[in-house]
């Protein structure tokens, strides 16, 4: 086995070698592609800290979903962005009937190209609260609490709304302690047995997400996320936040964000069988886009191997703001 008898550069000498030998691969098919959709017609206002990403009202919205399931991508991934007069403390919008996710979701649903997505919707309140949190609040003088019973009533009856106007998938982010089982038997009561949840089981309370706040308008007016979101330093604690969203019945995991917590995601892999996603989130997106601005570096190949890196960590698959930039090229 020792060099010179050995020379692994052998199996590197051309293209068609290294693809033969190649271990890991990207396919559009294993691609999520998030939408953030807003009220109005024809509109397409981009996220300034995400060139190429843009809220979108449902007309607008419904042609990038032909043009995801032309590039050939797994699914959309939906958030909502309603009007700020709309938002409320409790975050009605997320689970109204005539919500703007509920509405899109008809409209995407009903489109022949949608039938190749798989179609998934965020469950969480912070898009819809007038706080920005994602839960119920509770102030107690200058403190305040993000009460976690009331709210997992409040996300399952939006999963349930959202199940119910289409959604082939729930992808619960808020991170409140029993949501994933509350969710489950909301959605059988619902008749809705065979809609499975992705769980953001492991979620850190993480800077990166910052571009994302602007394009979903859900910044915390007050404090932050880190006494419901995972402390960045503990790996341990995100397989107690698995197994136990396992055993409420999660049939997919979502591990986010990617890149910073590629460690996490390894783990994760050899630790559990079920399916397993990775979220390339927003300040990923952003922080690659400022550099390629800069001609810092290479856009298609720092692309592709951002993506690379992800699922040679073990992620089956990939929601990112490259799907469709990604899935051109592949
Ligand atoms: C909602 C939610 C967030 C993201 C996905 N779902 C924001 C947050 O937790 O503050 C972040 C996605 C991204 O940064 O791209 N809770």
């Amino acid at each position: 086995m020792n060099f010179p008898a050995t020379r692994l550069r052998r199996l590197r000498s051309s293209a068609a070698l290294r693809s033969l030998v190649r271990e890991t691969r990207l396919e559009p098919s294993a691609l999520i592609y998030p939408l953030f959709l807003c009220e109005g017609v024809g509109v397409r206002r981009e996220v300034s800290s995400m060139p190429g990403v843009f809220n979108l009202s449902i007309d607008e919205a419904l042609k990038e979903v032909e043009a995801c399931a032309a590039l050939g991508l797994g699914g959309l991934l939906l958030f909502g962005v309603p009007d700020e007069a709309e938002k409320d403390e409790q975050g009605s919008g997320a689970w109204a009937e005539d919500g703007i996710v509920q509405r899109g979701l008809r409209a995407i649903k009903n489109l022949s190209a949608a039938g190749s997505l798989v179609v998934m919707a965020d469950v969480c309140l912070c898009e819809y609260t007038s706080h920005g949190h994602c839960g119920v609040v509770n102030r107690e003088g200058d403190s305040f609490v993000v009460d976690n019973d009331p709210s997992v009533a409040l996300l399952a009856a939006t999963a349930v709304s959202l199940a119910q106007a289409g959604a082939d998938v729930v992808a619960p982010s808020d991170m409140m302690d029993g949501r994933v089982g509350a969710i489950r038997s909301a959605l059988d009561q619902a008749a809705k047995a065979n809609t499975p949840i992705l769980s953001y089981a492991s979620k850190f309370a993480s800077a990166f997400y910052g571009p994302f706040r602007e394009a979903a308008a859900s910044t915390p007016h007050f404090g932050d996320r880190r006494t419901y979101q995972m402390d960045g330093a503990n790996l341990r604690e995100a397989m107690r936040e698995i197994e136990q969203d396992l055993a409420e019945g999660a049939d997919m995991l979502l591990m986010k964000p990617a890149m910073p917590y590629l460690d996490v995601i390894r783990e994760a892999r050899s630790r559990f069988d079920l399916p397993m996603g990775a979220y390339q989130v927003s300040g990923e997106y952003s922080m690659l886009h400022a550099a390629f601005q800069r001609g810092w570096l290479e856009p298609e190949r720092a692309m592709l191997e951002s993506l690379l890196s992800i699922r040679r960590a073990g992620a089956d698959f990939i929601v990112t703001y490259f799907a469709k930039d990604a899935a051109a090229l592949l």
